[in-house]
């Protein structure tokens, strides 16, 4: 496969038969050189993946794509303030929203923050964004389960676009997922990194499935809190609503969903 229509989006698209880890293969290379903004590694067999919060990623050889994507975000007045760089991997998240959504129009799609997306509640892409502040960029790396079969599943609340009905062409999606990505991050970029005036908040929230639910995270300090998901902060963080009516503001955890909140009765 040599994606000839991502290869069209950005100034260099690096295709590997294997790679340990797009995110570690493309941060070392962006350590080394002065790697232009979009510069991007794809593979469909990764075979050591990183997942968020020190986990693993793993999944079979060919059944899914692995991409991972530099990101030096540069505004009119210079580099991006690094506490805007939360924003990005929303961007991400969305950005594949956007793309798996285009390709099974019928499935309930969203992204449970920070940035999983899912398809009818079980997990089709995870993202994992690693800063590179020697370079003021990020690489965001996102694995999308393509072709896997249900046996092939790392776990039971996982799914894949052919498991959902749709035999996605990788090209295609990958050129769907950049060509988004691109989109938002420009947008968010040209306003000097407001994510309400460039409207990439109010898409988020938008395909947002956390927001108005009962949630329970895992902090990666190794606590949780439990409470009521209610919004996205100035910096993309997760404002939720403690049983006290204490605001608990959260930059980095792992989401559990509960119950969806009804909404209050009218008086
Ligand atoms: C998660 O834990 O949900 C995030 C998973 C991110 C996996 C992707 S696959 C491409 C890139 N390279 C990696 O090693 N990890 C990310």
């Amino acid at each position: 496969m040599d994606y000839p229509a991502s290869r069209e989006l950005v100034p260099e698209l690096s295709v590997r038969p294997s790679s340990p880890s797009t995110n570690v293969e493309l941060a070392e290379r962006a350590r080394a050189a002065d790697l232009p903004s979009f510069t991007t590694v794809v593979t469909t067999d990764q075979t050591a993946g990183k997942g968020r919060l020190g986990r693993t990623w793993s999944a079979p050889a060919g059944s899914a794509l692995a991409v991972s994507v530099l990101v030096v975000p540069r505004t009119a007045s210079g580099p991006l303030a690094l506490d805007r760089f939360g924003w990005l991997p929303i961007a991400a998240g969305v950005a594949m929203t956007d793309t798996v959504a285009r390709e099974l129009p019928d499935a309930s799609i969203g992204f449970k923050w920070p940035n999983d997306v899912l398809v009818n509640g079980r997990k089709v892409c995870g993202v994992l964004a690693e800063l590179l502040p020697e370079r003021g960029g990020v690489v965001i790396g996102a694995g999308l389960n393509l072709g896997m079969t249900v046996e092939q599943l790392p776990v039971e609340t996982a799914t894949s676009l052919s498991i959902e009905g749709s035999d996605a062409d990788p090209d295609t999606v990958l050129a769907g997922y950049l060509t988004r990505l691109r989109e938002l991050v420009q947008g968010y970029l040209d306003t000097g990194g407001d994510a309400e005036a460039s409207g990439l908040a109010a898409h988020a929230r938008s395909c947002c499935i956390t927001l108005g639910r009962a949630v329970r995270i895992e902090l990666p300090d190794g606590g949780s809190l439990e409470g009521t998901a209610t919004a996205l902060d100035v910096d993309g963080r997760l404002v939720v609503r403690l049983a006290d009516g204490r605001d608990e503001t959260v930059a980095a955890g792992d989401v559990t969903h509960a119950r969806m909140i009804p909404p209050e009765p009218a008086a």
